[in-house]
């Protein structure tokens, strides 16, 4: 590094040095000394700069009300997942936290256990049974539970035109913090990959594929809200998640069972079957 480049870079920080907020101070600063850091070490090139602005502005382009590219580019980048284990560091008997990714919609009522969230997706039939705890083990009642999960061809309802509301719900946990329900074995599917990112992932020669998951958000007051996911053992994305978001505490193992009924008495016949505990962390 020249004697210039390293006043150059302290010339900036100084600059930060009088903002009134301290934390702000502290990140820019520190955010300017990684970021001439990174252009040193990689000897930056007035193209590739020029590249990265391009690739920027592509990014801001594409963002909308219903499309986030700058937070696809975060979670490919590892960052939404960095960030997420900063803030939820594991605690014993707590479920560990992942992406909450661009596909969640509040659901638009409370539906009842043993619901059948499916519509009429095709599919192999899947039960879950759950229970919402504290990390001690104790029942969690009155806890909302929001779910919502890919189609058998990979899509969420909302990827789809005129999609009415499907493979999502909500849930109460019950007085023994139970809540269950009937839906399809979800499959992995590609992160979208019509914009930057996905130009992104091809040059450097990545998939683009997320193993199959559930999604869960849970809450109850005086504890932090839980967006986590339950993944499908065996999948074969498990080791290469586009956006790291694959705990092993997350993967869970399915049984196969014989039959079962839902909420409205419709009977099912073979299906395969979760069941799991969440545990919730207290606000600290
Ligand atoms: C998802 O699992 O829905 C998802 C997460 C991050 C990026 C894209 C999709
Ligand atoms: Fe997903």
């Amino acid at each position: 590094m020249t004697t210039s480049t390293q006043n150059l870079t302290e010339q900036v920080v100084a600059s930060f040095a009088n903002a009134e907020n301290p934390r702000l101070r502290q990140v820019m600063q520190s955010l300017v000394r990684h970021l001439h850091a990174f252009a040193l070490d990689v000897e930056l090139s007035m193209a590739e700069w020029e590249m990265a602005i391009g690739f920027l502005t592509k990014t801001g382009h594409m963002c909308d009300d219903k499309r986030q590219e700058f937070i696809l580019l975060s979670d490919t980048l590892g960052f939404s997942m960095l960030v997420d284990s900063i803030n939820h560091r594991s605690i014993e008997g707590a479920t560990e936290t992942t992406v909450l990714g661009p596909f969640y919609v509040p659901p638009l009522k409370v539906s009842p256990s043993e619901s059948d969230i499916s519509g009429d997706a095709a599919g192999t039939p899947l039960h879950v049974e759950a229970r919402v705890t504290a990390p001690d083990g104790q029942p969690l009642a009155g806890a909302w539970v929001d779910v919502w999960h890919s189609d058998d061809d990979g899509y969420y309802d909302v990827q789809k035109p005129g999609q009415v509301e499907n493979l999502r719900a909500r849930f109460i946990s019950d007085a023994d913090g139970r809540f269950s329900f009937w839906s399809i074995v979800p499959v992995p599917y590609p992160i979208p990959t019509d914009g930057p990112v996905g130009k992104m992932l091809e040059a450097v020669g990545r998939h683009p594929y997320r193993p199959a998951h559930v999604h869960f958000m849970i809450g109850k007051d005086g504890y932090d809200t839980l967006v986590t996911h339950l993944f499908i053992e065996d999948d074969p994305y498990l080791q290469s998640d586009a956006v790291f978001g694959v705990k092993q505490q997350l993967v869970v193992h399915l049984t196969d069972e014989a039959g079962g009924t839902t909420s409205s008495g419709e009977v099912r016949g073979a299906h395969r079957k979760i069941t799991h505990s969440f545990g919730l962390r207290p606000i600290a």
